[in-house]
């Protein structure tokens, strides 16, 4: 068994092993946490026209395609740009954890899945852009945390519900593009987004007044 006198040794082993897992950079550069919440965003993607193909570790991940960091010292992701590319699969929950996160530019593929409420924790976020997939569930009230927004765009998918009335609380917004089968309308029962000029609001595709 364990020797008793050997214990010390062991703890400090184990802590100086827990403090490599947390290292600040990859080894080539930039937060552990990006590059592995990447790999997971990917992992749920089907990729059938090899859009992601450069996501892989020859490369470091700040030039893999449609990833954009912010600059050269700090390595974070600050934008993913991954319109156009036929992807289907769901998007991770593991995308809350890029918390450089400004964009997230999805439109015109084939995803489905949910909306990951844990969007919600990227409190930098400016543009979400999920036009054209086929999403379906509800609007998370999550994304009100993300009080820096200021183009969310949903329509053109599989969603239910309402609008969340949390929403009301995004000052910043000026662009909000929703088509939510069996929504009434947004002037009655969300009056305060539509009051805050100057939010344009669209469902589906028709402007709204
Ligand atoms: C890496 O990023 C994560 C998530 O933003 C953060 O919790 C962690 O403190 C960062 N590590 C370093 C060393 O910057
Ligand atoms: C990694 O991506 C680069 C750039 O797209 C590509 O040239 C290389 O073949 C890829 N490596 C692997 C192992 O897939
Ligand atoms: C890199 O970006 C961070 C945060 O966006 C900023 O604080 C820092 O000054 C930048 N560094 C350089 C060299 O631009
Ligand atoms: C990343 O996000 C997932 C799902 O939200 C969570 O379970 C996990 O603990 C997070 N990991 C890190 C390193 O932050
Ligand atoms: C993207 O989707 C929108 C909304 O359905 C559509 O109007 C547009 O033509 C699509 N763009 C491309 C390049 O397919
Ligand atoms: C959504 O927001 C609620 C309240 O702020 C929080 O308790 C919950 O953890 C969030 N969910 C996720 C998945 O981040
Ligand atoms: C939100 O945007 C403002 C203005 O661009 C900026 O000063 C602030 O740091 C941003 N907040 C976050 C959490 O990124």
């Amino acid at each position: 068994m364990v020797d008793i006198s050997s214990a010390p040794l062991l703890a400090l082993l184990l802590l100086l092993l827990s403090q490599t897992q947390i290292l600040p950079a990859t080894s080539d550069g930039g937060n552990k946490t990006d590059i592995l919440s990447l790999l997971q965003l990917k992992s749920t993607l089907i990729d059938p026209l090899g859009a992601l193909s450069s996501w892989n570790q020859t490369l470091h991940f700040c030039q893999w395609q449609g990833v954009t960091c912010n600059n050269e010292t700090e390595q974070r992701v600050t934008q993913i740009d991954l319109k156009l590319n036929q992807l289907s699969g769901s998007i991770s929950p593991h995308i809350g954890n890029l918390s450089f996160l400004t964009h997230i530019i999805l439109n015109n593929n084939t995803i489905s899945g949910e909306i990951p409420p844990e969007i919600g924790r990227l409190t930098s976020l400016q543009q979400l852009v999920l036009v054209q997939n086929s999403i379906s569930g509800t609007i998370p009230p999550n994304l009100s945390a993300c009080s820096n927004l200021t183009m969310l765009r949903v329509g053109n998918n599989g969603l239910s519900g309402e609008i969340p009335t949390q929403l009301c609380n995004l000052m910043n917004l000026q662009l909000l593009q929703v088509a939510i089968s069996g929504t009434r309308p947004f002037r009655h029962h969300h009056r305060n987004i539509v009051d805050a000029s100057p939010i344009i609001v669209i469902a589906g595709e028709r402007p709204h007044n």
